[in-house]
């Protein structure tokens, strides 16, 4: 059990991944349109540099006669290292999934008894990302640790580098132990639906976007430079469309999502389809500024610090010793909230305020600066 090495997700890992959009219907042209369209959207420029093939990749009830598990021929006709190298060659990484267990969630294959030789496999595919699910495994904490400890382990002995994502959802505690294990981010819930109330999904109870704030929050003190509480693949773009097809939600809604991922410091895997990027979402995608308050190399998750009715002020520091702060209405009414800056832990000396969606400085002030927030909407503030 070694811990995992800081030079890999160093911050936290950007990319896209297949799930929530493609699900079943994840195939080779999806995958080599993806890379093309990060590239021409621009969203490669701004660092989401992984490309991630989730579940469904591989064929049902079999492995080859060697025991390895064999690429759906009619998904993927060139194979999965032929896409690596397409992948590689366009400067990404690449990633693929399994499961813990003899089957992963939509029935394939598991890795389950058959770590080292999948491991293997996929460092001679060149893969360099393991998205490890948990379904179909014991709800038990010690055997939760040792199935991923095993993959962790038969990975690294690959001599392959891979970053080891942890879909465990949260119920055995990984942000205690995942990073233990070879681990370098855990996902903290079960999966997010595009909606912001939780709902029921394809029999499962879904995460709406107001749950995770509350979960982001109680895990705070959890995640850091090179291993990271995970949120989930993000669902911003989605608009009710896709494999987690959810109600939808408005612009300020993704946009109060985005703005936690960021505050949060969790991954920001994509889950809609780039290929026809709209305005909206490659707005709220492609902000430097929020980005890096995502990336800033401190690494420190944001934490609420007041609550005003249905109000929440949120502060993250900044290696510049600035504050982000997040003020978030998760209320059905507009409000006007008061930041104080005992609140955000500053004195009551000059202090630029900047709004880093609309990259503008909006004030001067000293003691407390008031704005107002729409429901569901999220004010992002560099305090300088
Ligand atoms: C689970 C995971 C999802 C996705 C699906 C695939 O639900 O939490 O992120 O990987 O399995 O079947």
């Amino acid at each position: 059990m070694l811990p995992s090495t800081n030079l890999i997700a160093s911050t936290p890992p950007m990319g896209w991944n297949s799930w929530n959009t493609f699900g079943h219907k994840v195939n080779e042209s999806v995958i080599r349109e993806t890379a093309d369209g990060l590239i021409s959207t621009g969203l490669k420029d701004y660092g989401y540099d992984y490309i991630v093939i989730d579940d469904c990749w591989s064929i049902k009830d079999k492995r080859d006669g060697n025991g390895d598990l064999i690429a759906d021929p009619e998904k993927f006709p060139n194979g999965i290292k032929a896409l690596a190298d397409y992948i590689h060659s366009k400067g990404f990484k690449f990633g693929i999934y399994s499961d813990a267990a003899d089957k992963t969630c939509s029935g394939y294959p598991g890795s389950y008894g058959f770590e080292e030789q999948d491991a293997n496999l996929w460092a001679a595919w060149g893969i360099d990302f393991l998205k490890y699910d948990y379904c179909n495994a014991p709800q038990e904490q010690s055997v939760a640790m040792e199935r991923y400890a095993r993959m962790g382990e038969a990975l690294r002995k690959t001599g392959r580098e891979f970053l080891y994502s942890l879909c465990e959802w949260g119920n055995q505690s990984p942000h205690l132990w995942g990073q233990k294990i070879g681990g370098h981010m855990w996902r903290v819930s079960g999966d997010v639906y595009d909606s912001w109330i939780n709902i029921w999904m394809n029999g499962w109870y879904s995460i709406g976007i107001d749950v995770s704030i509350d979960i982001a929050n109680e895990l705070h003190e959890y995640g850091g430079p090179g291993g990271w509480n995970d949120l989930d693949m993000l669902v911003v773009g989605l608009k009710g469309k896709g494999q987690i097809a959810g109600s939808g939600m408005s612009f300020v809604e993704y946009q109060t999502h985005m703005s936690l991922w960021c505050m949060a410091c969790s991954p920001l895997m994509i889950g809609c389809d780039v290929r026809k990027l709209d305005s909206d979402t490659a707005f709220l995608l492609m902000n430097r500024e929020m980005l890096d308050v995502n990336q800033d190399t401190l690494g420190i998750p944001a934490k609420r610090v007041k609550q005003i009715g249905s109000c929440e002020i949120w502060t993250k520091p900044l290696t510049d010793s600035s504050v982000a702060v997040s003020v978030i209405n998760r209320g059905s009414r507009p409000e006007e909230v008061t930041v104080k800056a005992r609140d955000i832990g500053m004195l009551n000396t000059p202090k630029l305020a900047r709004n880093l969606w609309t990259q503008a400085d909006i004030a001067d002030f000293k003691i407390d600066l008031t704005q107002r927030v729409q429901p569901h909407e999220t004010i992002m503030l560099k305090i300088t």
